[in-house]
């Protein structure tokens, strides 16, 4: 029989991102990231561009910042934070990484979430300089509430997307994520960051995936280690002097993981 012909025009789906979507795909990406030095070697892989302030992405007086671009059959934004407007050092932290989650969400209507950056690791739970973790479960350390129920609520645990296929096709490390606002870790961080069973610790994870989860968007996080919080080196030195080869171990991961994510949907992850 001859193939069937195409249909008209006005059927076509305009982009190759629109085409996934009708087909059940993965169709938009949203890469939320805090630090400039992070986000922008994965800006240059993709070949993203920055949207112009004057684009109604955000609102006026944000300093967030968006990229954008079709990559493989994905429309992916990448957004950051910016700078703070008084100290002009990456706006890192729950309060921006909340607030630009909330925004891009609403206007960009993401099909996933990927919050991608740095972490602290634990020696204890096989932690390395260096590695990629796919978080499978997040939550605060720095939220006491101690009254019953407001206690959970202040932890705010949260499963991330299950993703099982990514995680074996492409050896990355899986450990729960522990969230709170400082770099360093106080007496009671640790008791928190124990008792949410965390491999790796950051200061986003838990903020993102708390807006992720109100409306409902699957969301996966991969972090790479840059400091061993239970290891000799002070935390900042540690993360300092690792930051620019682990954010290149980072993209890589973070490329390999959206290959992955091309063409597939959510259920293939
Ligand atoms: N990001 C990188 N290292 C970190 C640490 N030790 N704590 C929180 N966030 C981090």
């Amino acid at each position: 029989a001859p193939p069937p012909p195409p249909p008209p025009p006005s059927e076509q789906p305009a982009t190759a991102a629109a085409g996934a979507a009708e087909a059940g795909l993965i169709s938009k990406v949203l890469i939320v990231m805090a630090m400039e030095a992070e986000a922008m070697p994965l800006v240059h892989n993709f070949k993203l561009v920055e949207a112009p302030a004057d684009e109604s992405t955000f609102h006026k007086g944000a300093p967030w910042l968006r990229y954008h671009g079709n990559y493989k059959g994905l429309h992916i934004d990448l957004v950051r934070p910016g700078k703070d407007t008084v100290y002009g050092v990456d706006s890192v932290g729950t309060l921006p990484a909340a607030l630009l989650t909330y925004s891009s969400v609403q206007t960009l209507k993401p099909d996933l979430i990927v919050n991608a950056g740095t972490a602290g690791g634990f020696n204890a739970k096989g932690a390395k300089v260096g590695d990629v973790y796919l978080a499978s479960d997040v939550a605060f350390h720095d939220r006491r509430i101690p009254i019953p129920v407001f206690d959970m609520y202040g932890v705010g645990a949260r499963k991330t997307f299950g993703t099982p296929n990514i995680l074996k096709e492409l050896n990355l490390k899986a450990g729960k994520l522990s969230t709170g606002n400082s770099l360093d870790m106080s007496p009671k961080d640790e008791e928190m960051i124990r008792s949410n069973d965390a491999t790796i610790k950051d200061m986003e994870g838990a903020a993102v995936a708390y807006i992720a989860d109100m409306f409902s968007t699957p969301m996966i996080f991969v972090k790479a280690v840059t400091d061993i919080v239970d290891g000799e080196k002070p935390t900042a030195e540690e993360f300092l002097m690792n930051l620019i080869t682990v954010t290149a171990t980072l993209e890589l991961a973070v490329v390999k993981v959206i290959d992955f994510i091309s063409g597939k949907c959510l259920s293939d992850l």
